[in-house]
């Protein structure tokens, strides 16, 4: 399973990228409006940090527009990957835009349906909303089973299957066992991937050792 972040934070995004481990960035209009900056600054200042695909969101919701607005975020740069919404119009445009070569992330998605859909569609990757799905009281993680389930059985099927709305290090390990190709995390996520108080107390007590050993 890949990582990718889930942000817009700048400051935020460069010492996770310079572990190497991160391979790609998802934003969403939510973030886009809290960062308080021009999208297009915002985009061209991750898609500058990051080689791997950047996910941006269409605000458009018709079909028309939201190809319109496709073309325009990939004209940004060579590794924008345009989100729409798995609505009846996104799917229509998924379709639309693969057949132009330009990738797909079909994003709010929270049925095995909506995700069968995107990928006859085309799209590279789809985004199921794991932590949306268990704030309801039901299983983020079974979503993902299912759709992998789906994909599998379907070999001319190849979108990647993106685990978002993660909340914490669990939904990561359950997105891992569900079978994800990707799972996106916020920086904070990231880092607490890892942490264990038994590798800190051990490397305290090692380091202590070696210390007194120094004094003998
Ligand atoms: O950006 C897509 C997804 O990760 C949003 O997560 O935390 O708003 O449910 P969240």
């Amino acid at each position: 399973m890949k990582f990718f972040l889930d942000t817009v934070d700048i400051k935020a995004l460069a010492p996770s990228v310079e572990t190497g481990l991160i391979e790609g960035v998802t934003t969403n209009p939510s973030m886009m409006a809290q960062s308080r900056r021009p999208q297009r600054e915002v985009i061209l200042d991750i898609c500058s940090l990051v080689k791997g695909p950047v996910s941006v969101e269409v605000i458009a919701t018709d079909y028309t527009e939201i190809v319109r607005e496709a073309h325009d975020l990939a004209n940004l740069a060579s590794n924008v990957v345009v989100k729409v919404p798995v609505t009846f119009d996104g799917i229509k445009a998924c379709q639309k835009l693969h057949q132009e070569a330009i990738p797909v992330n079909a994003t709010l998605c929270f049925s095995p349906l909506q995700a069968l859909l995107a990928a006859r569609a085309g799209a590279t990757y789809v985004s199921p909303f794991m932590g949306r799905i268990d704030d309801c009281g039901q299983e983020g993680k079974e979503l993902i089973a299912s759709i992998r389930t789906l994909y599998d059985d379907d070999s001319s099927l190849e979108t990647q299957i993106l685990a978002a709305s993660v909340r914490h290090a669990k939904h990561v390990l359950e997105a891992a066992y569900a079978g994800a190709d990707i799972v996106t995390v916020t920086p904070q996520v990231f880092r607490s991937l890892y942490a264990h108080p038994l590798s800190d107390k051990g490397l305290e007590q090692f380091l202590k050792d070696w210390q007194a050993a120094q004094k003998t």
